[in-house]
């Protein structure tokens, strides 16, 4: 079993991609995150509704990804961001598993924004985790980069 974990939420796909691109390149196991009620940003005012579900540090009800990570040494945690921030799911997944002693990784897609807090929000969250250096990928990332980040961090033995 692989000792390397990739975790993610997802709304349109980016993220959800790089994780692929990541589990690829590290052999790691890949989960995503699902909230048992979509987000939809479809009707007026739903970003609204997410900027203060963030806000209030919310934690979606998870219907998958939240399983224990035991055997795991090195979590990649990945999401949007979402008003600098991570997406609400990962809050969710942060609080139902015990990530004493892991190793964390971020990474995010944004649209320019960078990681704005989500590392420093991890952090915060997991206050007996290691943080490796993450990365931050707008829309067009490729795999040259992702690979020179993950040999960067020196996890693959
Ligand atoms: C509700 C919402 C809030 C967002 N807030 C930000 C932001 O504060 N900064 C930023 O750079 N991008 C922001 N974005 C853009 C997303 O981070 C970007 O499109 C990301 O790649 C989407 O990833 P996904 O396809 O995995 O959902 C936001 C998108 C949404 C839907």
């Amino acid at each position: 079993m692989s000792k390397i974990l990739i975790v993610y939420y997802s709304y349109s796909n980016t993220t959800k991609s790089l994780a692929e691109d990541i589990a690829i390149i590290t052999d790691g196991d890949i989960r995503e995150l699902i909230p048992e009620k979509p987000y939809s940003f479809a009707y007026n005012g739903a970003t609204k509704e997410v900027r203060n579900e963030i806000e209030r540090g919310y934690c979606p009800k998870l219907i998958s990804g939240n399983e224990p990570i035991n055997d795991y040494k090195y979590i990649f945690i990945g999401t949007p961001n979402w008003f600098k921030s991570f997406a609400p799911p990962i809050l969710s997944f942060l609080r139902s598993v015990d990530l004493k002693e892991k190793i964390i990784i971020p990474f995010c897609t944004h649209g320019g924004g960078g990681f704005g807090q989500i590392e420093s929000n991890i952090s915060k969250e997991c206050p007996d985790s290691k943080l490796l250096s993450g990365f931050a990928a707008a829309n067009d990332f490729d795999d040259k980069q992702v690979k020179k980040w993950i040999d960067e961090i020196n996890i693959l033995g």
